[in-house]
């Protein structure tokens, strides 16, 4: 083998790098150094503006990319939202810079180190007497990628963005006031007031709320609601989903916490079903991030909204050590009548007719999803028999049937085993079913110590 078989790839682009700059400048001095993947990122170019200042009272001019045969340049697309955008890319590039001694130009190259390795390698050339207002404009490149464009919109890691929608208004909730309220004013108080505490006390500004809840009594709604309060008060999003393909891996979450930790706003974080992610092998690590160890630090704050079904999650681990969760609020089904009833006349809307108020102490301890599943059919059976209202008996019959439904499905299915410990008071330790869930049924598998 000839050394020049083996030429490593940055030598390569280093060589072609200083005959491109004798040809561009002459015997001009540079300085070779490494430089940051993140400078030939689309997103990085696209989103530092032309005239951004710079140290040493320099500023950005613009970028040009250049051809070099060396490298073919090729684009990365990520889809954060519900369009792709082209990201990382490899190729050459001139940066220019407006200085108050005369302007100056940076030349950068990069490439893939091989190609089955998906790491670059990039180098340039700058002026040495300006390396300074390189390494800062690095430094914005690396910050700028890292960072989710603050639009109207969440940004969903996994599963896909029909999934989960911030259109729920805060007033279509129906819960408690009182737990609506404490939920509202948890989120605005600790971005407000108590991310300075945070930081006085040199923690890191995260704060971990958990919804519990049996399924169907408007936890998603919740976090639907809370993500449009935050959209409105522009903060950023991120929600996580388990809902796909790779299902709830801890590399989601790790995803989630790069974003979190370099969104250069406030984020509301919401991780659904977060016991799904407690399996075996990485458990460990969400409890790491729960007690701070791999808990991001965004310096305006970071709240985490988490939901499950499954009261034995709070168990030992979450409940009885303090700071991992720092709230757990029960979301209850439903807990009275003029609770069921505002229930019931919300989701019989043009419907509604007192008469109907006669089921609703039929309704306590029911849930939300119970009852617009009952209102939606009671209003179906009506229209089929072209009757212009729903009246009493199609109403109780609506709610017998559904409930009947619930029982035998109660009978017939396994209940999905979950939670910290051994201690399932059901099951058999296989993957199974959540009884009352409309989603896919998801295997997950038993959890042991
Ligand atoms: N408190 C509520 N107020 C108004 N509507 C509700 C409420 N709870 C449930 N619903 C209705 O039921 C549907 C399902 O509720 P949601 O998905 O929020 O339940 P969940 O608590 O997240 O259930 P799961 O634990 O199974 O995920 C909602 O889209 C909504 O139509
Ligand atoms: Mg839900």
């Amino acid at each position: 083998m000839t050394s020049g078989q083996w030429t490593m790839r940055y030598e390569r682009l280093a060589i072609w790098a200083q005959a491109e700059w004798k040809q561009r400048h002459g015997d001009q001095p540079f300085q070779l150094v490494w430089a940051s993947e993140s400078c030939g990122n689309q997103l990085a170019q696209s989103r530092i503006n032309e005239q951004r200042r710079l140290r040493n009272r320099a500023h950005f001019i613009n970028v040009e990319q250049i051809p070099c045969d060396q490298v073919i340049p090729i684009s990365e697309y990520t889809v954060p939202g519900r369009k792709a955008v082209l990201g990382e890319s490899v190729g050459a590039f001139v940066f220019r810079f407006g200085h108050p001694a005369g302007d100056f130009e940076v030349l950068y190259v990069s490439s893939y180190y091989r190609d089955d390795d998906p790491n670059i390698v990039a180098v340039v050339l700058v002026p040495p007497e300006q390396l300074d207002v390189w390494v800062h404009f690095e430094s914005l490149c690396n910050e700028v990628v890292r960072r989710p464009s603050r639009r109207q919109d969440v940004y969903i890691i996994g599963g896909t963005n029909a999934y989960f929608k911030p259109t729920v208004d805060w007033d279509e909730v129906i819960l408690p006031q009182s737990l609506k309220d404490d939920l509202r004013s948890d989120m605005e108080a600790f971005f407000k007031e108590g991310v300075p505490i945070y930081q006085e006390l040199n923690l890191a500004p995260f704060r971990k709320l958990l919804l519990v809840g049996p399924p169907g009594t408007g936890k998603t709604m919740l976090c639907a609601a809370m993500a449009r309060l935050a959209l409105k008060k522009k903060r950023v999003v991120v929600y996580v989903s388990g809902a796909d393909d790779d299902g709830a891996s801890f590399h989601k979450i790790h995803h989630a916490l790069n974003v979190v930790a370099n969104a250069g706003y406030p984020v509301l974080l919401i991780v659904e079903e977060i016991d799904v992610y407690l399996r075996k092998d990485d458990k460990a690590r969400i409890l790491n991030v729960l007690d701070g160890l791999e808990s991001p630090n965004n310096p305006r704050g970071a709240l985490l909204l988490a939901t499950t079904n499954y009261p034995e999650v709070i168990d030992e681990r979450i409940a009885k050590r303090p700071g991992r969760m720092d709230r757990i609020l029960f979301i209850p089904p439903i807990q009275d009548e003029k609770l069921a009833a505002q229930m019931l006349e919300h989701y019989m809307g043009p419907q509604w007719r007192a008469e109907h108020g006669e089921v609703v102490p039929h309704l306590v301890g029911q849930t939300g999803a119970f009852v617009r599943e009952v209102a939606l059919h009671a209003r179906m059976l009506a229209a089929h028999l072209n009757r212009r209202f729903v009246d009493l008996p199609t109403l109780r019959q609506s709610i017998s049937s559904l409930s009947n439904q619930l029982s035998t499905g109660d009978d017939l299915m396994p209940r999905r085993i979950m939670g910290f410990g051994n201690s399932s008071p059901h099951g058999n330790g296989f993957g199974v079913a959540d009884a009352a869930e409309s989603e896919p049924a998801r295997e997950v598998e038993a959890l042991d110590e």
